[in-house]
């Protein structure tokens, strides 16, 4: 619901699903009527009609009753089944082999011969084809596409859909994904094709860091199904099979490491429309190394997010012009170009330049990170690679005659296209720029799954990075179906026999044992998403996995619930000089995770087993103050990281609690108020210190540009959040380049507490059914707006400090409520208004009691603006 007035609520509400949009314009749901339903619940109704089958279009819509029982009917929406049964594929997998064997043939020849490795072959890429006819007049043509491999697909001229990488990322042994377009438009009644490219992308290409490729088969493949359905109530399919022809044309090479090589000269004109001559094409194979399970993609596809052009061109060495296009992000560049036939461009690609001004590119490691083209030479030539992608800020090209233009190469930034929920500015443009670094670091980031880099030969689903940043992705973005699609990735396809979880997932490339902190991204994650979204389904399907997986914490631990002697721990990566013991964390996350596990079991209404993990945690929690924490609150290790996580999971009480609240801040203090914490600390470092009630240090903290602080790689000019926090400095330049990422969302996680408490907005208990707004004011910030998209409807607050007033504009989403706390000037008479008139006689509002340094207030849904006069 949306709705300006207060106290806005939904009374009723019925859902209607019909088999045709007439139907449903009369209102009758022939599929699904839920009746009127009295409440106030908007979210997570799941489909109970008449069972659906393959293929189906389901047409709907919900009315809602208002607080005064006026019905509303939303617009028309629609959806369609899938391809439920293995048997509805009736199109096979097909490939072209041909070249590929033939290369990888030389290449081991090659190699046989002179005894050393040769650099391993990239295939050209295939193109595919198949004419059909539609005989009749068409109502409706359904496209399902998968791939082992990464496949766009072309209808008659035009490509399907803005989607890249199609179907995504998955362990292919074990299931792939395929996706439906609608292709009515392109259909036409007579002579049709139906064509497609194929290249190697995650199933065959190079993948990971050991420089290795065809993790999961050596020979990619397409499997297309296209239903078209007639006017006159038949029907038929086009699908992929013997009948289909196949050769290479000008995409040479496409890797998402290596890059992407086009050679317009051999392009092939016309191929993918009726009419071509595709007689020296060649017969497809039609059989496939693994037999995958085929589901429909549960996320949203990769695309095209924004364009960035050049801010500065420079020529650093003769010939070699640099492009900075100010932003670090992950894509590739649309070239435009007028060369001579032959003629060959370079792109290559960095985050940050040498001092000489040329680009760094020795962080890539042995990702190439280099696209090329080789011109036709016929007038204006406009491409992009579509099967590769970089993470860039700089863009080298050689091989032109003359000076780029600024509009001549502009970057493509690529991200799966999860939509944007959130928005934060404030009087401190350091702020600013850091939410900016944080923002674009997410989105270069997740691309299919969240991986810990988009530049280097890397780019992995690591589950530690994923766990301490997913509560701070869903600020930015809606990531529901994002994570809906990583979570099988990682608890079902990902999870050990014996139940540890992987260090990445898919699980393929590293190892399947996370370790602490790592391995319990299988109950963070779907937990997180649960709480923001308030949708059960994903605790439902993931709650045995995270069992499993305290049974299997369990098991290796000692009878006491510690460490066993020996186990794997990356310990808290990247912390500066202040290693917290690997027993330490193990514990504290060994207990969070049997908390949360708790939680879930609570939620989906298992009573015993919530009893029995909070038990469990009680025990934990005994062994790690025994083990680990003395009696004036010192934690093993005395590092930032120990106390914060003792704080944040809630092992230490009372007196103890105090202390270790006191130890933690004297640490900051010590090292002249600066953070020593890697990613596992970092996570929750901001957030205990507003839990403690010491958001003057967190401040501090935040506004620090000296090393180590988010503030100094802005100082120097950083436009992402770094994989270190020293990953250039003033006296050293950059770090080993064998870990040295600029795009590493894991310190990014701050983002969480700058919502919480620079914008004040907060979920109280799950999924913002009741909205805590309470903006922590320091002595140098003026002026603060953040919202945030809830899965309830747009949150706001915009507050400023004026004189000695403070203002505050709040927007509650209608269906909830809000504690609004107002901060007071215990000095002053202060005088509480909204929209010019005093408290008392608001509608919507009403205050429940005034702190000596703040008013409490509760709050319908609706907008606000109060002021407090001092
Ligand atoms: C990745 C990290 C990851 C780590 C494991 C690195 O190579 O980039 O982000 O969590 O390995 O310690």
């Amino acid at each position: 619901m949306e709705s300006k007035s207060r106290g806005e609520k939904q009374t009723a509400f019925q859902i209607l699903v019909a088999s045709s949009p007439k139907l449903l314009q009369q209102d009758k749901g022939d599929l699904w009527d839920t009746g009127k339903l009295a409440g106030d619940e908007t979210i997570g109704t799941v489909y109970a009609g008449t069972p659906l089958v393959s293929q189906e279009y389901c047409y709907w819509k919900v009315c809602v009753w208002d607080r005064d029982g006026h019905a509303i009917w939303s617009h028309p929406a629609k959806w369609s089944m899938g391809l439920l049964k293995p048997e509805d594929w009736q199109a096979g997998w097909i490939g072209y082999d041909a070249e590929r064997l033939k290369l990888a043939h030389q290449s081991l020849a090659a190699s046989a011969e002179d005894g050393k490795k040769v650099e391993p072959y990239l295939p050209p890429v295939p193109y595919f084809r198949k004419n059909f006819n539609a005989g009749r007049s068409i109502v409706r043509a359904t496209l399902y596409a998968s791939a082992l491999g990464l496949v766009e697909v072309h209808l008659n001229g035009h490509r399907v859909s803005e989607d890249f990488f199609t179907p995504g990322w998955t362990d292919y042994d074990q299931r792939v994904h395929y996706r439906t377009y609608d292709v009515t438009k392109l259909v036409r009644r007579g002579g049709n094709v139906l064509g497609a490219v194929l290249a190697d992308g995650w199933y065959s290409g190079y993948v990971g860091y050991a420089g290795q490729r065809n993790y999961y088969g050596k020979l990619p493949r397409i499997r297309l199904q296209l239903q078209l359905e007639y006017a006159d109530g038949t029907s038929a399919i086009v699908g992929t099979g013997p009948d289909w022809k196949a050769t290479t044309g000008p995409v040479r090479e496409a890797d998402f490491l290596k890059g992407e090589t086009y050679d317009a000269r051999q392009e092939l004109d016309g191929w993918d429309q009726p009419g071509f001559k595709d007689d020296n094409w060649q017969p497809v194979v039609t059989d496939s190394e693994v037999h995958p399970l085929m589901q429909a993609h549960p996320g949203p596809p990769v695309r095209i997010i924004a364009e960035f052009k050049a801010k500065a061109i420079s020529e650093p060495k003769p010939g070699f012009y640099v492009l900075n296009l100010g932003q670090n992000f992950a894509g590739m560049a649309r070239l435009k170009i007028s060369g001579t036939p032959g003629q060959k461009i370079t792109l290559r690609f960095a985050e940050r330049l040498n001092s000489d001004g040329t680009i760094y590119t020795s962080n890539l490691r042995s990702a190439r990170s280099t696209d090329t083209y080789i011109c036709k030479g016929t007038g204006v030539e406009t491409w992009e690679p579509h099967f590769t992608f970089h993470g860039f800020q700089y863009v080298e090209v050689a091989g032109l005659k003359k000076p780029p233009t600024k509009d001549q190469i502009v970057g493509l930034a690529l991200s799966s296209d999860t939509p944007v929920v959130g928005s934060f500015s404030c009087s401190d443009p350091m702020l600013n720029q850091l939410h900016n670094n944080i923002y674009w670091t997410q989105r270069a980031n997740f691309i299919e799954i969240p991986t810990d880099c988009p530049q280097r030969d890397e780019r992995l689903g690591w589950t530690g990075d994923a766990q301490v940043y997913v509560r701070t992705a869903t600020l930015n973005c809606d990531v529901e179906a994002f994570y809906t699609k990583w979570l099988v990735d990682l608890d079902e396809d990902g999870q050990r026999a014996d139940g540890e979880f992987p260090m990445v997932a898919p699980v393929k490339v590293a190892g399947d044992d996370g370790g602490p902190a790592w391995a319990d991204a299988g109950v963070i994650c779907p937990w997180t998403i649960y709480d923001v979204y308030g949708d059960r389904r994903n605790l439902e399907r993931h709650y045995d996995a995270m069992a499993k997986f305290i049974a299997f914490c369990q098991n290796r631990s000692k009878a006491n619930s510690l460490p066993p002697d020996k186990y794997h721990c990356f310990g808290d990566w990247l912390n500066i000089n202040a290693d917290t013991p690997k027993d330490v964390i193990y514990t504290a996350y060994f207990a969070y995770s049997t908390k949360l596990t708790a939680q879930a079991a609570a939620v989906l209404g298992k009573t015993d087993n919530a009893a029995k993990y909070n038990d469990l945690f009680t025990r934990i929690k005994a062994a790690f103050n025994q083990a680990y924490v003395t009696d004036d609150g010192r934690i093993s290790g005395d590092t930032q990281t120990a106390y914060v996580l003792a704080l944040a999971f809630d092992l230490v009480d009372g007196e103890r609690a105090k202390l270790a609240a006191q130890h933690l801040v004297d640490n900051i203090a010590k090292r002249d108020w600066h953070l020593s914490t890697g990613f596992i600390g970092t996570k929750d470092l901001m957030l205990v210190l507003a839990k403690i009630g010491r958001n003057d240090v967190a401040y501090r903290l935040i506004y620090n540009d000296t090393f180590p602080s988010w503030g100094f790689s802005i100082e120097h000019g950083a436009t992402s959040i770094w994989e270190r926090w020293d990953g250039w400095t003033p006296e050293r330049g950059f770090q080993d380049p064998g870990m040295n990422s600029f795009a590493h969302y894991s310190f990014g996680a701050v983002y969480q507490w700058m919502v919480e408490n620079i914008g004040g907005i907060r979920s109280d208990g799950p999924a913002y059914q009741h909205i805590i707004i309470a903006p922590q004011l320091d002595g140098k910030l003026t002026a603060a707006t953040t919202s945030y998209d809830s899965i309830r409807g747009r949150i706001e607050t915009g507050w400023k400090r004026d004189g000695g007033n403070f203002s505050l504009n709040v927007i509650i989403p209608p269906n909830t409520a809000a504690t609004v706390y107002l901060p007071l000037n215990p000095a002053a008479a202060n005088r509480i208004s909204e929209s010019g008139r005093p408290l008392e006689s608001v509608k919507g509002v009403k205050l429940l009691r005034t702190e000596n340094d703040r008013a409490v207030l509760e709050v319908e849904s609706g907008s606000y603006h109060f002021v407090v006069k001092r």
